[in-house]
């Protein structure tokens, strides 16, 4: 098994009274740094727009640099030269990070069938680590990285919940919530994607953490149609995690997925595969998500965003999270 190192450089502690966005980074990051040590992780978020003048989001990725750029109403798509010169300046500065191992994206409303597809042809991937775990990570060559940092919370989470548990992970991505299971002791975990690149992705975490594919399958599917199959084999699970994309078109679907509209019978199957006692973990990223009041007739619904919102991301609509289990079930 390939070993990755920790690598979170030490910087030096030389406050530079001219430039709060420099001292901001520094402090999240000498902050962090200690956390991350005693974690054995090194992907985090070291400026998350703190400072209104720097509309950016900063992830460290083992020693690379992702930043995210939220366009203005009066930008190009572009971000201002001088701001960019100014952020491998900073990061130059107190990481001695080289220009080539900083990553800009810029985060603007994405035509609905551009998302998720890949943005270049360049394969440049890296292993960084969350909680012990290993991560094929790329920050040039698609639209997302392969680890969406906003929800490692949630994946320890489901790490430690998981022992002798049977998991179905639904738009699974790369893997990563069931890589987390497995590692936490799950008795099978099944992880369902549509895509063949990340299907493929998902295949290879697992096996750089050394956990074998027998007890983890991973099917290339439609999640809805999975789940009209997987309620025809009674298949049953503990835990279930479904945390899918705000909107998806493709031509592996039938139809268009809308969180808003397609997440009651998304939600009503996937209950139809708990287990007694069993949980659904629901997540979406969409900002304007609500529950319909009839659902909490059939479901027990609560609540855990603030348990799920991780300490270097300070925005906290960046994702909701719920437990959900059968009402019928809680009762008797
Ligand atoms: C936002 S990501 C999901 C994040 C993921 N849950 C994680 O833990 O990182 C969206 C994923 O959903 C997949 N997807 C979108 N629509 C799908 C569908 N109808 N069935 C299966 N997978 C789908 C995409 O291929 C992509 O991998």
């Amino acid at each position: 098994m390939e070993e990755a190192p920790l690598f979170l450089p030490n910087i030096a502690d030389g406050e530079d009274k001219t430039s709060p966005f420099k001292n901001c980074i520094r402090k999240n990051y000498r902050h962090l740094r200690k956390w991350a040590k005693r974690t054995q992780s090194n992907a985090f978020r070291i400026y998350d727009r703190e400072i209104n003048h720097y509309p950016l989001a900063i992830d460290f990725y083992a020693g690379r640099f992702c930043v995210h750029y939220f366009l203005r109403r009066d930008d190009d798509d572009q971000p201002p030269s001088a701001l960019v010169e100014e952020v491998e300046d900073v990061l130059s500065a107190i990481f001695g990070a080289d220009p080539s191992a900083i990553y800009w994206r810029t985060r603007f409303k994405r035509a609905k069938s551009e998302q998720y597809q890949k943005t270049g042809v360049h394969q440049e991937f890296f292993t960084v680590l969350e909680y012990g775990l290993k991560f094929r990570v790329n920050l040039v060559d698609y639209i997302d990285t392969g680890l969406f940092l906003d929800h490692r919370e949630t994946r320890k989470m489901i790490g430690e919940l998981s022992r002798g548990k049977r998991v179905l992970n639904l738009f699974a991505y790369t893997c990563s919530f069931s890589v987390h299971a497995a590692a936490g002791g799950a008795l099978f975990t099944k992880s369902v994607d549509m895509s063949n690149t990340y299907t493929a992705w998902g295949r290879e975490n697992f096996l750089l953490n050394g956990l074998s594919l027998e007890n983890n399958e991973i099917v290339r599917e439609d999640c809805l149609k999975f789940l009209d199959e997987a309620i025809q084999a009674r298949e049953k699970y503990d835990l279930i995690i479904i945390d899918p994309p705000t909107i998806s078109r493709s031509k592996k679907m039938d139809q268009m997925f809308d969180i808003q509209i397609d997440y009651i019978p998304l939600l009503a199957k996937a209950a139809r595969l708990l287990a007694e006692k069993g949980t659904i973990f629901f997540s979406t990223n969409s900002r304007k998500f609500v529950f319909e009041k009839s659902l909490t007739e059939t479901f027990s619904i609560k609540e855990i965003s603030h348990k799920t919102l991780p300490q270097d991301f300070h925005d906290p609509k960046i994702h909701r999270c719920w437990t959900i289990s059968n009402l019928e079930i809680k009762g008797n």
